[in-house]
C-alpha cells in the first residue's frame, strides 16, 4: 500500500519508540493497542540540525536567563519570511514568547479584555474561541461563524461571506483567522486573503492572524501572510508563527507575532507582561537552527505526508459513506463520517485501535460528524491505521 516510488529518507521511516519518555501523545493510550493519532505533534525526530545545535548548547552547561532570542535567530526569521513570502519584516515587529495559546489568550486579553466582541471561523482549532472565551464579558461575545460546507464540491469548505456580514456588530473588535485553516486543510488563496482584509478594514477589527502551519503546505501551495497584503491591514494585524508544527519542536516553546504597529505592539507587550515569558534558551537555539538548516527536511516531510495521505484516500476511497476532505496544508487530515450514525464517534474508532481527534472539539457545522486524522507518522503506522479504518467501516457498513 505504501507509495514505493518515494524514497523517503530513514529518519521518517524508522520507529522510535515514544514510549521511552514522558509525552502527551503516546501516554493517553499508554498499555492499549490504539494508535496515537490524535493531538498535533509528529512522529519523526526533528530535523538533524536542530538536536545538533541544542546537543553543542547543552555542552555549554549553564542555562542562565536569556531575555531576548540572540540576533541570528532574528537575522534567520527575517531571512526565511522574505525569501519565502516576499514579505518584508522589520526586527522590531517581533515579540517572543513560549508559545501559540497563551498568545491568542494576550491578544483578546488586550483587544476585548475591556468589553467588545471577538469573531471567528468554525470549524477552527479550540483556541481561537476559546482565548476569547476567557476574556469577553459574556458568551455571546465569541462570535462563531460557520465556514460553508458543500460536501459534493471538490473544495467542500468556503467563507460564507453573507453569514460573515451578518454576524459582526458595531463592537466587534477582534478577528481571529486560521490560516492554513486547521481542521479543514485550506490554505486560503489571495482573494479570499484579500477579501478578509476588506472585511476587517471596513468593520475596523484587528485582524490576529494564527499562521503555525504556514510551511506545512502540500501540492504546490503557496503560503501568504495576510498582514503582508497590504499597509493598511498590516497596521491593524498580529500575525502569529512559530517553528514547532514544522519541526516537530512544540514542546520546546517558541513562538513570535508579527505586529507592525507599534502602539498595537504596545497594547500586546502589556497584556503578556509577567505572565507570559519571552522564551526559553533551547526554544530560540531550536528556533534559529530550524529556520536556517533545515529546507531538506521539510521537502522530505512534505513527500511524505503527502504520501500518507495519499495512502488513507486510496483505502478510503471505496467507502462512499466517508469523505476525506482534500487537504491543501497541515499534516491532519478531516474526515466526515456523518452517515455512518455513530453515537460516540471517537469511542467507536479507539475500539478498533484508532486514537483520533473528535470533530467535535473543532464545532463543525450542525448535523455534521467528523473526526481528525494526525498524518504526522511513519508510513508504516499509517498502513496499520488503514487496516483498522477498513475493519471499523466494515463493521458498520
Ligand atoms: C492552529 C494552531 N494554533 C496553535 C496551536 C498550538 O500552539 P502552541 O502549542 O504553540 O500553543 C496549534 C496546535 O495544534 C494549532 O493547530
Amino acid at each position: 500500500m505504501a507509495d514505493t516510488n518515494r524514497d523517503f529518507a530513514e529518519s521518517f521511516l524508522d520507529v522510535t519508540d515514544r514510549n521511552q519518555v514522558t509525552n502527551t501523545k503516546w501516554e493517553k493510550y499508554a498499555g492499549q493497542d490504539i494508535l496515537p493519532m490524535w493531538v498535533a505533534d509528529m512522529d519523526f525526530p526533528s530535523p538533524t540540525p536542530i538536536i545538533t545545535a541544542i546537543k553543542a548548547r547543552a555542552e555549554h552547561g549553564i542555562f542562565g536567563y536569556q531575555d531576548e532570542p540572540q540576533p541570528a535567530l532574528v537575522d534567520a526569521v527575517l531571512q526565511y519570511i522574505y525569501k519565502h513570502y516576499d514579505w518584508k519584516v522589520e526586527p522590531e515587529w517581533l515579540v517572543w514568547s513560549q508559545g501559540m495559546v497563551p498568545m491568542l489568550n494576550a491578544t483578546s486579553r488586550a483587544i476585548i479584555g475591556d468589553g467588545g466582541k471577538s469573531m471567528t471561523l468554525t470549524p477552527v482549532y479550540y483556541h481561537l474561541f476559546k482565548g476569547p472565551d476567557n476574556w469577553v464579558q459574556a458568551p455571546e461575545d465569541s462570535i462563531r461563524v460557520s465556514l460553508r460546507y458543500t460536501p459534493e464540491k471538490t473544495e467542500p469548505w468556503d467563507i460564507n461571506w453573507d453569514a460573515l456580514e451578518a454576524a459582526v456588530t458595531a463592537d466587534t473588535k477582534l478577528f481571529m483567522l486560521c490560516n492554513p485553516h486547521n481542521p479543514v486543510g485550506i490554505a486560503y488563496n489571495k482573494e479570499t486573503l484579500t477579501k478578509l482584509t476588506e472585511f476587517c478594514l471596513r468593520h475596523n477589527l484587528i485582524l490576529c492572524s494564527d499562521e503555525i502551519h504556514c510551511q506545512l503546505l502540500l501540492n504546490n501551495q503557496q503560503h501568504i501572510p495576510i498582514a503582508s497584503l497590504s499597509k493598511e491591514i498590516a497596521n491593524q494585524s498580529i500575525t502569529l508563527m512559530a517553528p514547532s508544527k514544522t519541526y516537530n519542536i512544540p514542546g520546546l516553546g517558541c513562538t513570535f507575532a508579527i505586529i507592525p504597529n507599534p502602539e498595537l505592539r504596545a497594547k500586546i507587550e502589556a497584556a503578556r507582561a509577567g505572565i507570559l515569558p519571552v522564551g526559553n534558551i533551547m526554544g530560540f537555539i531550536a528556533a534559529e537552527a530550524a529556520y536556517r538548516d533545515c529546507d531538506k527536511w521539510l521537502e522530505d516531510l512534505i513527500g511524505v505526508i503527502n504520501s500518507n495521505y495519499q495512502t488513507l484516500h486510496r483505502t478510503l476511497q471505496p467507502y462512499n459513506k466517508v469523505k476525506l476532505n482534500p487537504l491543501s496544508a497541515t499534516y491532519l487530515a478531516w474526515l466526515d463520517v456523518t452517515d455512518l450514525h455513530l453515537n460516540n464517534t471517537a469511542d467507536f474508532f479507539e475500539s478498533f485501535g484508532l486514537g483520533l481527534s473528535p470533530g467535535d472539539d473543532f464545532l463543525p457545522p450542525e448535523g455534521y460528524d467528523f473526526v481528525r486524522i494526525n498524518l504526522g507518522c511513519q508510513p508504516s503506522q499509517l498502513e496499520e491505521a488503514c487496516r483498522r479504518f477498513t475493519k471499523a467501516l466494515d463493521s458498520v457498513l
